[in-house]
């Protein structure tokens, strides 16, 4: 069977070269321009990547135009339904689900590895106390390199494996932590008898005075918040975990590079903003108003939770958090909350809106994140703290699948370089 290839010829110098066209299991095939520098010697431009392939990768399959997202060929509607969130770390980790045995066995490992070195707490002593828990989060996160200092040898995938259980173990310890200490209260010690999202809810609203309920709903619901955020292709936070791993930084350093590019609201810090957006709203009344300024080409306001880079769809997973929406409130008895009877409202008439119908802007999965976190008594800056906890595994399993790949280098992109012609230096006392 012939290759498949692209022609690429410089019309200046005449000159053209054949491009393998490499293709995937699912998707859109790639050109491997990997010999274009040196056979045409240029380089490609793709300023955000809108265009680019940065690795093969077997883990997630997005496809944007039909609003499909998949986990090792398992779609994120029967893994939403059907798992829960160890299982679909299982799946990440390891490419495919767990027998019995083996769940059991990852779900004891787990949860025997949820605590921090006690050492570790005197950290969050150091930040003031209305620090913003994502600064907290990424410091600390860091700092676990500085204690385990036997899975940081990332030649070994021993190593490897036990770094990347530790943090999807500790994760939601140390975002529980840095939930308390904002708020003044005691830390809660991980509890073995629990489960992932259960322990994760009474490690952030237990207090010592009173025994702490779980509230099954908000449980559930909080192991599908956690599966529907775990892994998301190369997005910008785990380009940035990859990028950081390909160096050879160590996992706690690379993911708190991950929690650092989390944090921007164009990102994963688009649910807080969607929950600040809500509120300027206001009012359903004034709904139109902020259509016309997210439409307005002068006005820099967006409407947070709409739009993606990839999908041109809805989100698959922004459907499955509407419906848990409904069940979080309904549980909670919140009937008539204010702040969902906007986001219904603006997400009927942004569907409607011809400016969005043009520019292919559905509800992301941050539209409906922010409402249920904010009903199960979240405040907003800890919403991107539960996505980083969630996203931990997605991060650790790209991690661990770029430092598998034969194809591995350092990530070192070139440029367009626009800056001064050579010019010649003139002392201080000699210049204009
Ligand atoms: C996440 O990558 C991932 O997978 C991310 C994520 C994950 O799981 O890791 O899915 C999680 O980050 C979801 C996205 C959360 N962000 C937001 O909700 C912030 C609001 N959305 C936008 O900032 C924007 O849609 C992005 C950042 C999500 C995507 O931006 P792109 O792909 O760079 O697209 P763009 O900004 O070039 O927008 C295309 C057009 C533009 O108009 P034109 O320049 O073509 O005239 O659509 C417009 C934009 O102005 N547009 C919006 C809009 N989003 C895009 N206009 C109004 N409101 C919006 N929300």
């Amino acid at each position: 069977m012939t290759k498949k290839t692209v022609t690429v010829t410089n019309n200046s110098t005449g000159k053209s070269i054949e491009l393998p066209i490499l293709e995937g299991t699912l998707g859109q095939p790639v050109i491997d321009i990997r010999s274009i520098h040196s056979e045409l010697d240029m380089f490609t431009f793709d300023p955000g990547f809108m265009a680019t392939a940065s690795c093969k990768s077997r883990l997630t399959y997005i496809d944007g135009e039909k609003g499909q997202l998949m986990h090792g060929g398992y779609s994120i509607d029967e893994l939403a339904e059907k798992s829960d969130f160890l299982e679909v770390c299982y799946l990440l980790l390891h490419g495919e689900l767990p027998t019995a045995d083996e769940k059991s066995e990852f779900d004891y490992a787990i949860t025997h590895h949820t605590m921090v070195h006690e050492q570790i707490n005197s950290f969050f002593r150091g930040f003031r106390r209305d620090a913003h828990p994502m600064a907290i989060l990424c410091g600390v996160t860091g700092a676990l390199s500085a204690f385990y200092h036997d899975s940081t040898d990332i030649s070994d995938p021993i190593q490897r494996m036990v770094a990347s259980r530790r943090l999807i173990a500790k994760m939601p310890t140390l975002a529980a932590m840095a939930f308390k200490y904002s708020s003044g209260q005691p830390f809660n010690y991980p509890r073995n008898s629990l489960k992932y999202a259960e322990n994760f809810l009474h490690m952030c609203f237990a207090v010592p005075t009173e025994e702490y309920e779980i509230n099954p709903v908000l449980a559930s619901a909080m192991d599908k918040i956690l599966i529907l955020h775990a892994d998301h292709e190369q997005n910008a936070s785990t380009s940035t975990v990859r990028l950081a791993g390909s160096s050879g930084a160590n996992p706690f350093a690379c993911i708190a590079a991950g929690i650092a590019a989390l944090w921007g609201p164009a990102h994963g810090g688009a649910n807080e903003a969607v929950l600040d957006m809500l509120g300027e709203i206001g009012s359903t009344s004034q709904i139109p108003k902020y259509i016309e300024r997210a439409r307005d080409k002068n006005d820099p306001f967006r409407l947070f939770g709409f739009g993606h880079r990839v999908y041109k769809n809805f989100d698959p997973r922004a459907k499955v958090m509407r419906e848990e929406c409904h069940k979080v409130l309904k549980q909670l008895g919140v009937s008539n909350d204010p702040l969902l009877e906007i986001a219904l409202e603006l997400e009927e008439i942004a569907l409607k809106d011809d400016y969005f119908i043009e520019k292919k802007l559905y509800p992301n999965v941050d539209f409906y994140s922010g409402i249920i976190l904010k009903a199960m008594g979240f405040p907003t800056s800890m919403f991107t703290v539960l996505f980083a906890v969630a996203r931990t595994v997605g991060w650790v399993s790209q991690w661990k699948e770029m430092i598998e790949d034969p194809m591995q280098r350092i990530g070192r992109p070139r440029q367009l370089y626009t800056g001064s012609a050579p010019k010649t230096y003139i002392p201080i006392d000699k210049r204009g």
